[in-house]
């Protein structure tokens, strides 16, 4: 699957609540509201992976279902302040799972997290969520704590955490 990692523009919102809604269990996904401040709060940003056009050549094998809906899956993250930094959702779409897009959604934002000065990285998620755990364990993510009934359907959360290593010093 061919995609491309892009910010968000004002008008993707739509299709990243939609998508949200998709993803997650109603007692977990946000309310338009509710994603629309994450996603301005200060520090924010969202990534967004595009399924690549076929750039005009009818012999292109893209997928028919990418020209409706081109956004394959976002990542919200945010960089605090004291050098943390915080993923607050990534959402894949259904039929784009386990091509790569969480993993370099979760890159982009790692990296654009230490641009931003952050030393670790930490998110929840729900401790039933496996899909989620085994994509996080494989990213080198640690659980820092359990939070008992996170969730609004009494769900207990785990933190998980990463030190983002410094990068490489210029040779
Ligand atoms: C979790 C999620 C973002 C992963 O996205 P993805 O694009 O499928 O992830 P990748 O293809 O980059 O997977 C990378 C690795 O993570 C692990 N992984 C991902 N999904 C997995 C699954 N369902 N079962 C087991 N391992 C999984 C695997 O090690 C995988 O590598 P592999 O495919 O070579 O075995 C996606 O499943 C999703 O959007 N889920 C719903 C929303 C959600 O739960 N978000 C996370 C909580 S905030």
């Amino acid at each position: 699957m061919q995609f491309s990692i892009r910010d968000s523009r004002r008008d993707d919102f739509e299709q990243l609540w939609r998508i949200d809604q998709r993803c997650f269990p109603p007692e977990i996904s946000y309310s338009r509201l509710e994603l629309a401040v994450y996603m301005r709060r200060s520090g924010s940003f969202t990534l967004v992976a595009e399924a690549a056009a076929n750039n005009g050549n009818p012999r292109s094998s893209a997928h028919p279902a990418s020209v409706e809906e081109p956004i394959l899956g976002f990542i919200v993250a945010q960089a605090q302040r004291r050098g943390t930094g915080h993923i607050i959702t990534i959402d894949v779409i259904d039929r784009a799972r386990r091509s790569g897009v969480g993993s370099e959604l979760l890159t982009a934002a790692e990296e654009r997290l230490r641009t931003a000065g952050c030393r670790n990285v930490h998110l929840e998620t729900a401790v039933d969520n496996v899909p989620a755990l085994a994509f996080y364990k494989r990213h080198g993510y640690n659980l820092e704590k359990t939070t008992p009934r996170y969730y609004s359907n009494g769900v207990d959360a785990f933190m998980l955490k990463k030190d983002l290593l410094p990068p490489p010093p210029a040779s």
